[in-house]
């Protein structure tokens, strides 16, 4: 349709990197570009930690997982959602800020995820690849005490950038007709359309070009969502100053 369509189109998360790095140049470039997404009142509640520490590095990839990739990809990055800056900018004008609102949460988190996508995106289009790493909030307070992250930050997710030493298929995502609808919430969720996408996916997962398995969609969320996962997560965003109220 258009070049833009084309590469969301062909996103997919890569977890294998040429040795090539990502120099300074380009990655600011890149990050550059991110900002000029969309922020909720212009706040950019926002940091972004490029890790470059081989020790701090691999005790990422360990908490994460382990996920080998989070120490091979020339560029790591964790995105905080981080309310410090406007502190200093309400002391700047000699007023306090008010905290620990879940607002304030929401929109430093929808900030920071906004930045993160267009930054894989931009990359995406400089012919480099990357993957999210949710997986460094297994243990976000060691995360926070590796990198010195204060109160009201948080590591909300990593990313790993490199160019892709593999090139696997696009992973389908559900129909259009299954998450967009007109002036109401469905009545419910369409099991018959879930049931289709079950096959697409899990030809997908039967024929792609490793860690074949015989699985579909419904079958990977059952088993997600029948677990707790991060259960800390809570009494953690509580004690950076989160979501208290
Ligand atoms: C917030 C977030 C966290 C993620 N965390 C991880 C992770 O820790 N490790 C990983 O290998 N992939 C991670 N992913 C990648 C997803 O697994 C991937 O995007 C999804 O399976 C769809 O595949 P695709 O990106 O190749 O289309 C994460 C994605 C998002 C958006």
């Amino acid at each position: 349709m258009n070049p833009t369509i084309d590469l969301l189109k062909a996103h997919r998360s890569i977890r294998k990197f040429t040795d090539q790095q990502v120099d300074d140049e380009t990655l600011t470039a890149v990050i550059a570009a991110a900002q000029c997404a969309a922020t909720s009142h212009f706040v950019q509640a926002y940091t972004v930690i490029r890790v470059r520490d081989m020790t701090k590095r691999q005790a990422l990839a360990t908490l994460a997982g382990p996920q080998a990739w989070v120490a091979r990809a020339p560029v790591f990055l964790v995105f905080c959602a981080d309310l410090n800056r406007l502190e200093v900018a309400c002391g700047m004008q000699a007023t306090t800020m008010e905290k620990g609102w879940a607002e304030q949460f929401v929109t430093a988190t929808v900030d920071v995820a906004l930045l993160a996508q267009n930054v894989l995106i931009v990359a995406e289009s400089l012919g480099m690849g990357g993957v999210y790493i949710g997986g460094i909030r297994n243990d976000p307070q060691t995360v926070c005490n590796l990198l010195e992250i204060p109160d009201l930050a948080y590591p909300v997710f990593g990313m790993c950038l490199g160019w892709p030493a593999h090139d696997p298929p696009p992973k389908p995502r559900l129909p259009v007709d299954a998450v967009l609808f007109t002036d109401r919430y469905p009545q419910r969720h369409d099991p018959d359309k879930l049931a289709a996408y079950d096959r697409t996916t899990n030809h997908y997962f039967m024929n792609r070009d490793s860690n074949l398995k015989d699985e579909a969609w419904t079958h990977q969320m059952a088993d997600l969502m029948g677990r707790v996962i991060r259960p800390h997560m809570k009494a953690f965003l509580e004690k950076k100053g989160f979501f208290l109220k």
